[in-house]
């Protein structure tokens, strides 16, 4: 058997390798305090649980749904957006149903990148960027997200031939894993860049409902002519907890919506009806939950910051996002670092270097964690710096 040498050359995914040194340990009895993926512990607000279960015994929702979703969906998800940003989308072109963001992100490479060709990925970064380039044969070109430019790209150091032979430029914020947040102002120099250079901008905004004090993060679609040259990505996982229904959207400009939807109907069938009416109830219902958890992650963000920085991990309060970006003290790499931490006293942090070299010399820890076992996870990384 020859495996193909796309998959091959694929490295570990992150977190399958974390949870898999994570299970060895949980395995040995020993009470591990994950600060590793960012999942909601919290569960999914009752009222979406109760429309997913009446719409699980409609006999019309057990057949195969439409790759391009219900349109009462794509309705909901336009006036979601339009409540949320002011946007106006035309759910019939500019919105697509996904199986979860991280599907459509992948899939997105697909419709854009042929061999060879350059796709512009931030470095550090959500893997699945570069994961999906390599998987096209495509190259990745890291945009350096530096901590003196507040974790933005800065794009008039990207080289006039990368730019201009390139095709997609991939952004994210709020920003996985440094928790730095964009404003206005950088996304309208993202779309003049854009339009300079012929590019597709791709912007992955799945935490913008996950933010603190009077913060609220903009959306790419606010700047007038996005739409010409990029989609965005969304995603109801952080903004409702529900990870585990897989269910987002991309919406955006309808060119790149219809090549992604001619992709995906190739290879998938949708999402599943009953979730797709979970969905609208939680785009359409009640938000106030929204407001209930952000106070929650923000309660734990300010104990883990202070807690951080007190033991000299020097850590920024983000304005949005559930992560928490932290300076690795030196002489350690932050893959040492996170390995020390989880043999010597079971606390899981993610190594910044897992999302790229400019990862390196950080750790990402988590928000979605319990309250008491944040409180311990503090407690043993206190224990261990002293
Ligand atoms: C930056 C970013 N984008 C997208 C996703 C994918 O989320 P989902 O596939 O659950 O919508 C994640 C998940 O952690 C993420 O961190």
């Amino acid at each position: 058997m020859k495996i193909s040498s796309r998959v091959e050359s694929l490295p570990p995914y992150l977190f399958v390798e974390v949870s898999r040194r994570v299970s060895r340990k949980k395995a040995q009895g020993e009470k591990i305090i994950d600060f590793g993926i960012g999942d909601p512990d919290i569960p999914t607000p009752p009222h979406i649980i109760e429309r997913l279960r009446e719409e699980c015994l409609n006999p019309q929702n057990h057949r195969y749904p439409e790759t391009s979703g219900l349109l009462k969906f794509r309705r909901a998800i336009s006036d979601w957006y339009f409540r949320r940003f002011g946007v106006s989308l035309n759910p019939e072109k500019e919105v697509l149903p996904l199986l979860g963001s991280k599907e459509g992100i992948g899939h997105l490479s697909f419709c854009f990148i042929d061999p060879g060709d350059i796709a512009l990925i931030p470095d550090p970064g959500y893997p699945v960027y570069a994961g999906s380039t390599l998987l096209c044969g495509g190259k990745s070109f890291p945009l350096p997200l530096r901590e003196e430019n507040g974790f933005l790209p800065l794009l008039e150091e990207i080289p006039l031939p990368v730019a201009s032979r390139a095709k997609l430029l991939w952004l994210n914020y709020p920003n996985n894993p440094t928790g730095a947040s964009a404003d206005m102002d950088f996304f309208e120099r993202v779309v003049s860049f854009a339009r300079r250079h012929d590019l597709v901008v791709c912007h992955d905004a799945a935490y913008t409902e996950v933010y603190f004090d009077n913060y609220r993060p903009p959306s790419l679609m606010q700047v007038t002519g996005a739409k010409e040259v990029g989609v965005e990505f969304h995603s109801l996982s952080k903004t409702y907890n529900m990870t585990g229904w897989r269910v987002g959207m991309a919406v955006g400009n309808p060119e790149i919506i219809d090549a992604l939807f001619r992709f995906k109907s190739n290879l998938d069938s949708g999402v599943p009806q009953a979730i797709q009416y979970a969905a609208i109830e939680a785009l359409s219902g009640p938000q106030d939950s929204i407001v209930q958890h952000n106070l929650i992650y923000q309660k734990r963000r300010d104990k883990l910051v202070y807690a951080l920085n007190e033991v000299g991990l020097e850590a920024k309060s983000p304005s949005a996002s559930f992560y928490v970006w932290a300076k690795v003290p030196s002489p350690f790499l932050s893959g040492e670092f996170a390995h020390r931490l989880l043999n010597d006293v079971g606390v899981v942090v993610t190594p910044g270097r897992g999302y790229g070299q400019y990862g390196e010399g950080y750790i990402r820890l988590s928000l979605t964690i319990p309250d008491e076992e944040l409180d311990e996870g503090i407690n043993r990384i206190r224990m261990w710096h002293s």
